[in-house]
């Protein structure tokens, strides 16, 4: 069955080349050192993707099992792991968040960058959570950066184009969003032109449904698997509070039972 980025994933990398993964990964070392009170030496991550955050933790001295749906973006990942010789520090596994199972426990648990939001209902949330929960050692921490929805309903989202151009190739990225406010969901539509001397040589379409989220049912929802919120605050910026004045907000949830 196809997954949601198995069509995306071919340009992925391109499209967020942009994306300042070393400054994120120094934000995850921060939080690891200011909230974690155990050791952190292996983390497992869900929903890695092509690894970016991955293979910057591993060179960086951590362990890492990275778990995604996606069998393209595994693919990438793997190809990258190869390439910067880190076979032996970051193994990958092709499973959904809501039923995998791990024989290993973690000091730590990661979603990175809006996985949360593909946990469309609160029945997958639930079961991605327990799963979590069991994977996790006691006090060890799980964080993710996800939409907060005052923010999300003060500035609506709006329809974007996003060109980027790399020596030969250039992409055409245009993003349709939908709001769908009785179930905290936005229906986003990407079309992507892949072009070559000013042709287009391919057109991709893929729709992802993504939640956004409120503290309070956040909060209850962690507590109900076996987690304490101890920390939200910005993505980027932790000790500021979630204002509605910014959609990426980070949190960070302990394992307490
Ligand atoms: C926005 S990408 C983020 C990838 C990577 N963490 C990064 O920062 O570049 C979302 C990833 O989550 C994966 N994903 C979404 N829902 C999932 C699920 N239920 N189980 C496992 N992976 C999932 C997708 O396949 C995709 O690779």
């Amino acid at each position: 069955m196809k997954q949601v980025f198995d069509k995306y994933s071919k340009y992925y990398d391109l499209i967020y080349q942009g994306k300042d993964y070393k400054k994120e990964e120094k934000f995850i070392e921060e939080v690891i050192k200011k909230f974690s009170p155990i050791k952190v030496e292996n983390i497992l991550s869900i929903g890695c993707g092509t690894c970016s955050y991955e293979t910057i933790l591993a060179k960086n001295g951590f362990k890492i099992t990275g778990i995604d749906q996606s069998q393209t973006m595994l693919d990438l990942a793997q190809k990258k792991i190869n390439e910067q010789k880190l076979k032996n520090k970051i193994k990958l596994i092709k499973a959904d968040a809501r039923n995998f199972r791990v024989d290993e426990k973690f000091d730590a648990v990661m979603e990175m960058f809006n996985i949360i939001g593909y946990h469309t209902t609160n029945d997958d949330l639930n079961k991605v959570l327990n799963n979590i929960n069991k994977s996790l050692k006691i006090n060890g921490i799980f964080f993710f950066d996800c939409w907060y929805l005052p923010a999300v309903l003060k500035d609506r989202p709006t329809d974007k184009i996003k060109e980027i151009q790399s020596e030969e190739k250039r992409i055409i990225r245009k993003t349709q969003s939908r709001l769908h406010v009785k179930k905290n969901v936005i229906e986003i539509k990407f079309t992507i032109d892949y072009i070559e001397k000013n042709k287009v040589v391919e057109k991709t379409k893929e729709i992802h449904l993504v939640r956004y989220w409120s503290l309070p049912e956040l909060e209850y929802i962690l507590n109900s698997n076996g987690f304490n919120m101890v920390k939200a605050g910005n993505f980027l910026d932790i000790n500021t509070p979630p204002s509605e004045n910014n959609w990426d907000i980070f949190i960070v949830a302990k394992k307490v039972k």
